[in-house]
């Protein structure tokens, strides 16, 4: 929810004209949000972050930030006080936690990011003299309350959606957890369980049954990443013929002349078609 535009590089591959879009790993909503689609379904397994895109949904927006202003000066939190954040944290955990509180918290919170620990307890520490409700994410956040309005959210592993509704002309977009460079999302202490190979092998089988039934896909992932290379998508996507689109080579701060190759990052996006 911090983002609000879609990178360049991702919105130039997708098709031009969607008719249902699915957002499987929707995250924070951004692709969601900055895709042009007649219809729009977001998904993500994390299910806290989904009730709060589904409680700003549900409520006007003046109410929401009625509540957020009440809350902020309820707990007195400001970008200093870092006791007032930790009282409030564990006020949240205790309490029957409302998504909007959760909401609150992140807007304090370290990197403003969703953390929890195995107890489904969100532990971000204090964005010490960093973090608070600026009027920019007032802004951002009315902006996004209109964009969400029709997107049909949910928070289903990717395994349990029902694709069984989408036609050709549909298309999927998947963002899964990079098996290769294990990003925040899959550390295994947020109370959501890791990325596996198993995870990528079914994510590929279902790419691959939407692609038979004629349903477009844009799947994006890591394909090379300090020294190791994900054989078997690469395998993958040569067997089938589907296109492999370089997004970017990060050198991980690796001088450009002196390029170390076990310090690449690869980022690709892989399509199974090629005319957009
Ligand atoms: C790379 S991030 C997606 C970021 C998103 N595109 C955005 O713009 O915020 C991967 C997402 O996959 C979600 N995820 C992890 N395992 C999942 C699963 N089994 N089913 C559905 N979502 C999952 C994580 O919660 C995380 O939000």
């Amino acid at each position: 929810m911090q983002k609000i535009t879609a990178t360049k590089s991702q919105k130039m591959l997708f098709p031009r004209k969607i008719n249902i879009f699915v957002d499987l790993f929707c995250g924070g909503g951004d692709v969601s949000i900055n895709t042009r689609a007649s219809h729009i379904y977001a998904n993500d397994i994390n299910y806290h972050v989904i009730d709060i895109m589904k409680t700003i949904q549900s409520m006007p927006i003046t109410e929401v930030l009625k509540y957020i202003d009440d809350t902020i000066r309820r707990w007195n939190l400001s970008k200093d006080s870092k006791e007032n954040y930790l009282h409030f944290r564990d006020y949240y955990n205790s309490s029957n936690r409302n998504p909007l509180d959760l909401y609150v918290l992140m807007c304090y919170s370290f990197n403003f990011q969703f953390r929890f620990n195995s107890k489904h307890e969100f532990n971000n520490p204090f964005g010490q003299n960093r973090s608070h409700f600026s009027a920019n994410m007032r802004s951002n956040l009315v902006a996004f309350s209109q964009q969400i309005k029709d997107i049909v959210f949910s928070s289903l592993d990717f395994r349990e959606f029902d694709f069984s509704f989408l036609k050709n002309g549909d298309m999927v977009y998947a963002d899964p957890p990079y098996l290769l460079s294990c990003g925040s999302y899959n550390d295994g202490k947020r109370g959501f369980r890791g990325w596996t190979v198993d995870d990528d092998l079914k994510l590929m089988e279902i790419l691959q049954r939407l692609h038979e039934r004629g349903v477009h896909f844009a799947l994006s992932n890591v394909v090379e990443h300090k020294g190791s290379r994900h054989h078997f998508l690469e395998n993958w996507v040569e067997r089938n013929r589907f296109v492999m689109h370089d997004i970017g080579v990060d050198y991980n701060n690796c001088n450009y002349q002196n390029k170390n190759k076990n310090a690449v990052t690869r980022e690709v996006v892989v399509t199974n078609y090629l005319e957009t």
